[in-house]
């Protein structure tokens, strides 16, 4: 083999490990968000609706009300991290509940995902 077509085969042979890296990626995110999916309609679709629209069944009676995630935005911070911080911790003031006792950290990490996939699908 000369070395041009050495470094050919070197750099398919490259383009196709990051390839392959990206949809590893893609698909433990896609996976993340359908256990997320089961976990906010479980827990957080009472307050927060069930397309985040802040519009769920108990949203009503609140005071701030949960926002729309579609339309309003993160108010305390839209990276994975602020998001699993915010659900962690909880609001206070608000009704936004502490759920560090109640999930674990790969749930919360799960559920951070799909709301952010929420709030990344536009209203129709
Ligand atoms: C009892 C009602 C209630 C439940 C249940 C609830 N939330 Fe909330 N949540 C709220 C309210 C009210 C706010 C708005 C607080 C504010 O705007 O200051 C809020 C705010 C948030 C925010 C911050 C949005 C921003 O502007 O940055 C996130 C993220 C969030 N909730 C996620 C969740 C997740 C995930 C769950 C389920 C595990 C959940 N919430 C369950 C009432 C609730």
């Amino acid at each position: 083999m000369n070395k041009k077509s050495f470094f050919a085969i070197s750099l398919i042979f490259v383009v196709l490990a990051g390839f392959s890296f990206q949809c590893g990626k893609k698909k433990k995110i896609e996976e993340s968000i359908e256990t997320g999916k089961n976990i906010y309609e479980a827990n957080c679709s009472p307050c927060h609706g069930i397309n985040g629209e802040g519009d769920g069944p108990g949203a009503a009676a609140l005071n701030p009300k949960p926002r729309n995630y579609k339309k309003d935005g993160f108010k305390y911070g839209s990276s994975i991290e602020e998001v699993k911080r915010t659900i962690s911790e909880g609001i206070e003031g608000t009704a936004m509940p502490t759920w560090a006792e109640v999930l674990t950290d790969d749930q919360i990490t799960h559920v951070a995902e799909y709301v952010k996939s929420l709030a990344a699908s536009s209203a129709e």
